[in-house]
């Protein structure tokens, strides 16, 4: 079982958004996913409440109960867990990135939200510092060249590795987000179910080879802009 953690110290940036699309884009890749949800906003819970099918299996728990929490996915099948953390500063984001394979972090292209990486940073010292990249979100579908001097920002002011991937900003995922569903579901071959799929890719191949192809998840993210 492969373990993803989607942390962030600023709220609203879309982590849970990030979470549910990673996990419906395992499991249309044939893979069993789950959510661990640590958010007590319970973002992730509540968009399953509202979800017709019955995958991803959705839990909901307590930092302090991840550990048993992530074993009893593991018994039961589960290929990827994601794990969803809470905005604001609480034990949920340590803990996610201590017992996971990958961290993600998702970062808006804005001055207060690259303000708030040395805080993820402090995390990942705590956690051990396992793997971890800097997503980016809501940017404008064809920003390419705004994507890539965002990511040379981050790595050379906050030392920080970029997915060589964004996520833009589109409509569909709020649409989605409400109804239970994810762009995968509202428009399977749409440009925001692909940008997810670009995403679930480079994760899966960085957490089951320990590498992953930038140049071809590049092409990949300019091809669906
Ligand atoms: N790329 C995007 N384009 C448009 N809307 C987006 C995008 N990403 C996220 N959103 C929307 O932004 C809102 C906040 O996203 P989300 O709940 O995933 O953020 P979060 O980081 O989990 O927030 P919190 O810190 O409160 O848990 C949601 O309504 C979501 O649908
Ligand atoms: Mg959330």
């Amino acid at each position: 079982m492969k373990t993803i953690a989607i942390i962030s110290p600023k709220g609203g940036v879309g982590k849970s958004t990030i979470a549910l699309g990673l996990a419906v884009a395992a499991i249309k890749a044939g893979k069993i996913a789950a959510v661990i949800d640590l958010d007590p906003q319970a973002t992730v819970a509540k968009w399953k409440d509202r979800r017709a099918q019955d995958d991803p299996a959705v839990v909901s728990a307590q930092a302090s109960r991840l550990v048993p929490t992530l074993k009893v996915a593991e018994q039961g099948g589960a290929e990827f867990v994601i794990i969803d953390t809470a905005g604001r500063q609480d034990d949920s984001a340590l803990q996610a990135a201590r017992h996971a394979d990958l961290v993600l972090i998702p970062i808006r292209p804005k001055m207060a939200d690259l303000e708030t990486l040395p805080a993820a940073k402090d995390v990942l010292g705590m956690a051990g510092n396992p793997t971890a990249f800097v997503v980016f979100n809501w940017l404008k579908p064809n920003a390419v060249k705004q994507a890539e001097e965002a990511r040379e920002i981050v790595r050379q002011t906050f030392g920080l590795q970029c997915a060589p991937m964004h996520l833009s900003d589109r409509t569909i995922y709020a649409d989605a987000i409400a109804t239970g569903q994810t762009p995968h579901e509202l428009d399977t071959d749409g440009k925001a179910a692909a940008e997810l799929d670009a995403l679930f890719r480079f994760c899966s191949e960085l957490v089951n080879n320990g590498t992953c192809e930038h140049d071809k998840g590049n092409e990949r993210a300019a091809s669906a802009a």
